[in-house]
């Protein structure tokens, strides 16, 4: 009977968002990236691909459009771009509320949860108990687990929770997974206040601490959050590990952003290549937060993010939701001026949102643009232009320029000169990353949503991700590169909503 009700209010909830899912055109509503119906969205969480469903779980409110307590929402996707909302996968229980965590396959059964054909999936996360921390303890964040003998769909806790006891320290979350192959346990990489600690276990259960890294490395601004590592090969063959550490605030153009490190692990410590005051973005924008990669996708490694930032995420000006996602992107290594970098490109799924064949467009004209995606190459041996920028208008002269300073050698989106922006004194600025290819032609694929650009340039060696909420939407774009322009091809995108 419990099993019947349940499974009505699936359906119920399933059709409810089917109906939900056809609108998705409020104002400023993404149209190809992925955006819960309504409340509160912020991390990607449980990030797993198993037997064709890539599983997007989220930290979710449903009772409001500002953070709350924490739950996690769940969709799935066969490519990446089109998704299915399914039913809340994770509820608040007498532990605390559902902060940030991750899944893995257990394609081995070694944790012993598998009940049919189905391999289990295991999710850890964080137990944040809201009451400990109002008391004024310490130690109220935990690490739980919760499994799924049904390839995903439905989710029990475990009953052995917490699996990580807290040693005393205040921010200690949000525990990413995954499978050593060289040392044949499973490792759990989490932050922990000012840095990152690793953890080892046989079973998903048990777990053994191994080491730390970071209290003097990297970036500081902030609290170390929502951190992963694996590993990643060049072209060559040289394998390195990268470990990715999200921090809450003083991110290179302000408020949260994602760094990376790039160096050995051994299965218990990670060991920075760099010297310590070394600091690699992954992303330059302001709107790429708490990204992390999903488990069991064999040599490719993708990753999506948080498309806001903890400055003004809660007041942007959507409704009746807030938040989406970044588009999937591809991560992977590339060693550059003898040092390697970590190199992001759009998904490769991402060529199914283009409408036709595109088409080129000359520079200094005035093209209609809603959903697109632009391909570019300038020639920087043709003189005569120090700032090469696309630009989107509307008619009432607001704009945003992405572009590239050629004089201070600068990738910048400029989102200075939009009318909405009373809403958070942070949010109208020009944000900028110095560029790390040397050669005379630059390369940009860019991807326009309603309320977002993605700018990967210079072949997905600086990204950034921005949103922005012009008062009326973006109707033309133009090219304003001069002679300097090689190639420019305009595709229209298709919503996937
Ligand atoms: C990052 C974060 C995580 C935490 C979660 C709570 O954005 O602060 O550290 O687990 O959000 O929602």
């Amino acid at each position: 009977m419990r099993k019947n009700i349940a499974h009505l209010f699936f359906y119920l909830t399933v059709s409810f968002c089917a109906s939900a899912q056809e609108k998705y055109d409020e104002p400023y509503r993404p149209q190809f990236h992925f955006s819960p119906p309504a409340h509160w969205m912020n991390d990607p969480n449980g990030l797993v691909y198993y037997k064709g469903n890539y599983h997007l779980f989220y930290q979710y409110y449903p009772d409001s459009t500002v953070w709350g307590p924490m739950h996690w929402g769940h969709a799935i996707s066969k490519d990446l771009l089109h998704w299915q909302h399914l039913p809340v996968a994770l509820y608040p229980d007498s532990l605390g509320l559902i902060f940030s965590g991750s899944a893995v396959v257990d394609a081995q059964n070694s944790s012993g949860l598998q009940k049919g054909n189905e391999k289990p999936i295991v999710a850890t996360f964080t137990y944040h108990d809201m009451a400990g921390e109002k008391s004024g303890r310490n130690d109220f964040q935990t690490q739980g687990m919760a499994y799924s003998t049904d390839g995903g769909m439905h989710w029990e806790k475990y009953s052995g929770n917490p699996v990580i006891k807290n040693p005393g320290l205040r921010d200690f979350r949000d525990p990413k997974v995954s499978w050593h192959a060289a040392s044949k346990h499973w490792i759990l990489t989490m932050a922990a206040g000012d840095e990152v600690r690793f953890y080892r276990s046989p079973d998903l259960k048990k777990w053994e601490y191994t080491g730390s890294f970071g209290k003097k490395e990297g970036s500081h601004g902030g609290v170390w959050e929502c951190p992963d590592l694996f590993e990643l090969s060049t072209a060559e063959g040289t394998h390195k590990w990268v470990l990715l550490v999200s921090i809450g605030n003083g991110a290179v153009n302000g408020g949260s952003g994602t760094q990376y490190f790039i160096g050995e692990f051994d299965g218990k410590n990670f060991h920075n290549d760099n010297p310590a005051d070394t600091i690699y973005w992954l992303d330059h924008g302001t709107d790429n937060y708490a990204g992390v990669t999903w488990d069991n996708t064999g040599k490719r490694r993708l990753f999506i993010g948080w498309m806001s930032n903890w400055q003004y995420a809660q007041v942007v000006p959507t409704n009746p939701w807030r938040s989406a996602m970044t588009l999937p992107r591809e991560l992977s290594l590339q060693k550059i001026n003898d040092h390697y970098r970590l190199i992001t490109k759009p998904a490769a799924e991402t060529i199914g949102l283009r409408k036709g064949d595109g088409a080129i467009l000359a520079s200094d004209q005035l093209y209609p643009a809603d959903l697109a995606e632009l391909e570019l190459v300038f020639d920087l041996s043709k003189t005569g232009k120090q700032d090469i920028a696309v630009e989107l208008v509307n008619d009432t002269n607001e704009t945003i320029r992405i572009g590239y300073n050629t004089e201070k050698k600068q990738f910048y989106i400029d989102r200075r000169n939009l009318q909405g922006t009373a809403f958070h004194k942070s949010f109208a600025a020009l944000h900028t990353a110095a560029r790390i290819l040397d050669k005379p032609l630059v390369k940009c694929r860019i991807f326009i949503d309603r309320s977002s650009v993605e700018l990967f340039a210079d072949e997905g060696t600086v990204v950034m991700t921005d949103l922005f909420f012009p008062k009326k939407p973006f109707q033309k774009i133009r090219v304003d590169a001069g002679n300097t322009l090689q190639y420019a091809k305009q595709y229209a995108l298709k919503k996937t909503w």
